[in-house]
């Protein structure tokens, strides 16, 4: 009945589990919220006048596919300023969403049997993409052991002439690891190399505990072989807004705008203006929300750390942590049920990013520090009586 493509779609289970809570809740059960990757703030309210400001002025028409050109011209000031990197409006893309910039682009650039390496555990819509578009998915494991960051001898082993793209991931969703400059480095000589094109996901850029996040686009030969993706979504608490945007050679961007005709013509109007204000106004709720995200961390991890069969690391990016579990002696997805059923606490089975994610669950913790104890103190109680 259907067309053969949509049996290799895949999904982000998330939304699953998340219908799953709600039906408890109907039944009277009180689920604490640790499944969903958004942050809980309203968006800062200089960006909500200015997309009602920007509907009374009119910005309710269609525009160019590639984005209005004023939201480009900020997103290139933007990513002078906070990237160090030069672009020009034709080579930046806005879309409904961060989410476009990881299908799109692989629709575009990847044919059958193309080599697509990514990051497992990861955002399962990655190897979702890749299969749709019928490319061969090759997964680059993200390990506890190397600080949730993948080992570049394995990449240096699955590369190669068919590798059409390397996607990568930092800070990462679900683990919260980091790639560190030297990862970026070597990952960077081996794409020129190999002439393939890296999608780097930075869409956590904003969300990150050490250090400064720097993107694989400022490493030598880098620039133009990079697809840099980032998105309002999770630095604003714009998630519902639906609002991202990337840059890349104007040669892809050309195609990537002809996608976005057939498919949504572009990103909502209004939306683009109050992204200007997101960009340029005020950064001060941005800082707010990053330091009450990291003691929301430390709580999360030391409380999962007190838990017996769990353990921990400190992840140094996202709002994401990964216990290992497999001292529980049970399966990701068996305890992530057992953990929603019988403590209501909603969580994501490991194997929800892939296969390498057995052994592991993920929390959000973008819920109150309240309820995230409210969490851990269940979830002790059920694993120790
Ligand atoms: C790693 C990663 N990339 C992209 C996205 C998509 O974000 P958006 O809501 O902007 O489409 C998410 C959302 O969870 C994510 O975790």
């Amino acid at each position: 009945m259907f067309a053969e493509r949509m049996s290799r779609l895949g999904t982000e289970t998330a939304f699953e589990v998340l219908a799953k809570a709600r039906k408890l809740e109907a039944q009277g059960r009180n689920i604490v919220h640790l499944e969903i990757g958004e942050p809980d703030f309203d968006t800062p309210d200089n960006i909500r006048k200015a997309a009602v400001d920007a509907i009374w002025a009119g910005d309710t028409h269609y525009g160019p596919s590639a984005g209005m050109m004023p939201a480009r011209e900020a997103i290139c000031r933007y990513f002078e300023k906070d990237r160090g990197l030069k672009y020009t409006p034709d080579q930046i893309i806005l879309t409904p969403g961060g989410k476009p910039i990881i299908f799109l682009p692989i629709l575009a650039l990847v044919d059958h049997g193309d080599e697509v390496i990514y990051p497992n555990p990861g955002y399962p819509i990655y190897e979702s993409a890749i299969n749709f578009a019928g490319g061969k998915a090759v997964p680059l494991a993200y390990t506890e052991e190397r600080d949730f960051r993948f080992d570049i001898a394995e990449l240096e082993a699955k590369i190669n002439p068919n590798t059409r793209m390397v996607i990568i991931n930092s800070p990462q969703n679900p683990t919260g690891g980091v790639l560190e400059d030297s990862d970026l480095k070597r990952i960077a000589e081996l794409a020129v190399e190999n002439d393939c094109i890296v999608l780097s996901d930075e869409v956590y850029s904003k969300i990150i505990y050490e250090g400064e996040h720097r993107t694989i686009a400022t490493y030598p030969g880098m620039k133009d072989r990079t697809i840099l993706l980032d998105a309002h979504s999770k630095t604003y608490a714009m998630t519902g807004w639906r609002l991202g945007y990337a840059a890349m050679s104007t040669e892809i961007a050309e195609r990537f705008a002809k996608l976005n005709t057939n498919v949504y013509s572009h990103a909502t109007s209004f939306v683009q203006t109050a992204g200007i204000e997101a960009l340029e106004g005020p950064q001060d709720k941005v800082v707010e929300m990053v330091a009450i995200f990291k003691e929301r961390r430390d709580a999360i991890v030391d409380g999962l750390n007190d838990i017996k069969g769990f353990s921990c690391l400190r992840p140094k990016g996202a709002f994401y942590v990964f216990p290992n579990i497999t001292e529980t002696g049970m399966k990701s997805q068996e305890i992530a049920d057992k953990i929603l059923n019988e403590a209501g606490v909603a969580c994501l089975s490991g194997t929800c990013f892939g296969s390498f994610g057995e052994g592991f669950i993920r929390f959000s913790y973008a819920n109150s520090l309240e309820n995230i104890n409210e969490a851990l103190s269940r979830i002790k109680k059920l694993m120790e009586g």
